[in-house]
């Protein structure tokens, strides 16, 4: 088929090769009707009305006030250029210029509500957007870590972090190092029971996630 002359994004799309394009999205958003991160999830974003994913706290009030329906023609716009179709939006990206990646995206993200309204099953597939991806939660399940991921103390000397952990292992890390984050939903770890996650590929990167963020300056104690 002679596909030269197809320029938009309302074209049939590919839901295999959207899957993929996705991946552009992944950082900020699932497409598991579960998980928020820095965006909503978008599992079943498609033909819905802008700003409604239950349980997103995040949204900013233009996209709130936009009226706006996710047809395939304004995701397209949207993606190409968000801030243009909705100025004051807080999904800050270039916009994607691949008109087949952005007709690839809609095609997978209409697949993924299908399946939704089809299954309505709480176990979606972990490819769609489930799997250990950059901005992901790091882990699927906070609250069923082992003893050696489980933080005992937390103690700050210059600079340093000892994170002592039920196992009873002690890490030394440096203060630029170590990030501290909450995660309050039922994945989360259990209240007063932070735990500690490796973060990147070299090794010296961890993140301690709490259950509230109340929890996290009492923890640390000062001592050298
Ligand atoms: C840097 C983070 C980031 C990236 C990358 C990103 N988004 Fe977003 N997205 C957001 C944020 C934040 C919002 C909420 C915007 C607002 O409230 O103004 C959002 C909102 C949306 C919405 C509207 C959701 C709703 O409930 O109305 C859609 C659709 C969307 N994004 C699609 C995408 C797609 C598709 C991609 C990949 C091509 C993508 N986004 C990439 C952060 C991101």
């Amino acid at each position: 088929m002679f596909t030269g002359f197809i320029d938009t994004a309302r074209a049939d799309g590919d839901p295999d090769r959207g899957r993929k394009a996705f991946l552009q999205c992944l950082s900020c958003h699932s497409a598991r009707p579960d998980l928020h991160k820095t965006g909503p999830s978008l599992a079943t974003v498609a033909g819905r009305k802008a700003a409604t994913v239950e349980g997103f706290g995040r949204y900013s009030d233009a996209l709130k006030a936009s009226g706006l329906v996710w047809s395939d023609e304004k995701l397209d716009a949207w993606m190409l250029d968000p801030r243009g179709l909705v100025p004051g939006t807080s999904m800050n990206i270039p916009g994607i210029k691949s008109t087949s990646d952005r007709r690839d995206i809609i095609a997978f993200l209409k697949a993924v509500k299908a399946e939704q309204s089809a299954e309505r099953s709480p176990a979606p597939s972990n490819e769609s957007g489930g799997s250990m991806m950059m901005g992901d939660r790091p882990m699927p399940d906070l609250e069923a870590l082992g003893p050696e991921r489980q933080v005992a103390s937390l103690t700050y000397c210059r600079g340093t972090y000892h994170v002592r952990t039920v196992a009873g292992q002690v890490q030394k890390i440096w203060e630029f190092n170590l990030r501290f984050k909450s995660d309050s939903s039922d994945k989360g770890p259990m209240a007063g029971k932070p735990v500690i996650i490796p973060k990147g590929m070299r090794g010296d990167r961890f993140f301690v996630i709490f259950a509230q963020p109340s929890e996290i300056s009492p923890f640390i104690e000062n001592r050298c």
